[in-house]
């Protein structure tokens, strides 16, 4: 687990941007904290590390899933706080995108525990008097690397 502290959203689209650099093809990004703690602030600097046009990257609250074309890699950045039922998400083809080609972030994956994969990197967020408290949770040893990886990039100022 890694542990960081964001002040602002600013420094949680950096961290996020971090993440980015670091993630690659087929990962799973799951994001939980409540309304408004900067789930999407995060996925914005993910994608915008993957070289999405800033003005693509929207809050998926309405649409459910968008999808955003990156230099290298797609991404698929899912909202599930409007979902009702598990078999809401077979209508959106939800199996058929996470872990294939691409990377895909999910926000409210909590909602859905049983619905994820095996591996994938868990992030917590949680809101602070000031500021957010952001834990980086890995499942599984790909992901551990993964933290590893974005903790020495954030150290190093990049
Ligand atoms: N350190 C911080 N990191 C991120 N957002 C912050 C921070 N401090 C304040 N904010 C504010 O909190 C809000 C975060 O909004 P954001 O849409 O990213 O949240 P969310 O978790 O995606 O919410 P939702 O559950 O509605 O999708 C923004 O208004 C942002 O300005
Ligand atoms: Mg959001």
């Amino acid at each position: 687990m890694k542990e960081f502290y964001c002040a602002n959203s600013e420094e949680t689209e950096k961290l996020g941007f971090a993440i980015g650099q670091t993630a690659s093809e087929g990962d799973v990004i799951c994001l939980s904290g409540d309304l408004g703690a900067g789930k999407t602030a995060l996925a914005k600097g993910i994608a915008l590390a993957k070289g999405v046009p800033e003005e693509d990257i929207t809050s998926p609250t309405f649409a459910i899933m968008n999808i955003y074309k990156g230099k290298d890699a797609d991404l698929r950045h899912f909202d599930l706080y409007r979902l009702n039922r598990a078999e809401e998400l077979d209508d959106i083809g939800f199996d058929e995108y996470v872990g294939g080609c691409g990377i895909t972030m999910i926000e409210w994956a909590d909602l859905f525990p049983e619905e994820m994969p095996e591996e994938y990197l868990q992030i917590n967020i949680s809101v602070e008097k000031t500021g957010r408290k952001i834990v980086l949770e890995p499942h599984g040893r790909h992901y551990e690397e993964l933290c590893e990886k974005v903790e020495a990039l954030v150290n190093s100022g990049n």
